[in-house]
């Protein structure tokens, strides 16, 4: 799979795609990944990205050339993509669910916006699409197309070593993931639950799973609602005082360890 990033701080987001995960799978030649430099696509002598709005008004506002012939270049160079993503925080909110679309692309562009705007005709004519990682406003785009590079690749085969440990990821079904232990069995008097020393993988699986539930239903109810629960799964956790129902409507259960 291709990735192109565009950014004014190549160092940055390169620094960080040459570690972990990403690195490695770049090195194994499953990721070609190209950062590019902004500025490389400006005509001036000083290099400059952005400008004063029109109509006035505080702060600065990448201007259009540079990224038109960006993306341009990035065609001629390395073809079509398939989808040229902006990363503001006015986006489309990004999800598993948006993550597990973008994997099945072969190429993805990706512009990382700044200062207190980009210039609309980049919008309109450049991206195919919009993306925000969360609400709240970040100072440019290069840690969130950090995110979506990272959370994309991770869904890429052979790129995380243990397929199983991806399919058993939070969200994967819809629901956050159990707790884990590694050892000492018992640490400063806190011991690992029995069930996992059991040896007994039937009783463990469930236990898993029963955690998952209760987990998800204490922190994020309203991911019930979209998980596709089993009856038995709904009879656990009414039997736990929560009421499947009505969980997706935020609905949280008076006296139930809400901290778990
Ligand atoms: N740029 C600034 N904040 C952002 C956010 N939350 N998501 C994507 N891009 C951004």
């Amino acid at each position: 799979m291709k990735f192109d990033v565009v950014t004014i701080f190549p160092a940055m987001v390169e620094s960080a795609l040459k570690e972990g995960v990403v690195g490695r799978a770049r090195q194994a030649g499953l990721l070609d990944i190209v950062v590019h430099n902004l500025r490389d696509f400006t005509t001036d002598r000083h290099h400059v990205v952005d400008d004063v709005a029109f109509g006035g008004g505080p702060g600065m506002v990448l201007k259009p050339e540079p990224l038109f012939a960006a993306a341009e270049a990035i065609a001629e160079r390395r073809g079509a993509a398939d989808a040229v993503l902006l990363m503001s925080p006015a986006g489309t909110p990004f999800t598993q669910a948006a993550a597990r679309r973008l994997a099945t692309l072969q190429h993805i562009v990706i512009l990382c916006g700044r200062y207190e705007g980009i210039d609309e005709r980049v919008r309109e004519h450049v991206a195919t699409e919009e993306v925000s990682i969360g609400d709240y406003v970040l100072s440019g785009g290069e840690l969130p197309a950090l995110v979506v590079v990272d959370a994309v690749s991770r869904l890429i085969a052979g790129v995380v070593g243990d397929e199983q440990s991806v399919e058993a990821d939070s969200f994967t079904r819809g629901l956050l993931d159990h707790p884990h232990y590694t050892r000492p069995a018992e640490f400063r008097g806190h011991r690992v639950p029995d069930v996992l020393l059991s040896g007994h993988h039937g009783e463990i699986r469930k236990w898993r799973q029963r955690e998952a539930l209760r987990r998800t239903a204490a922190r994020r109810p309203e991911l019930l609602a979209e998980a596709g629960l089993a009856a038995e799964e709904r009879e656990f956790l009414e039997s736990e005082g929560f009421n499947p129902a009505t969980e997706g409507e935020g609905f949280s259960p008076a006296g139930k360890k809400g901290s778990r």
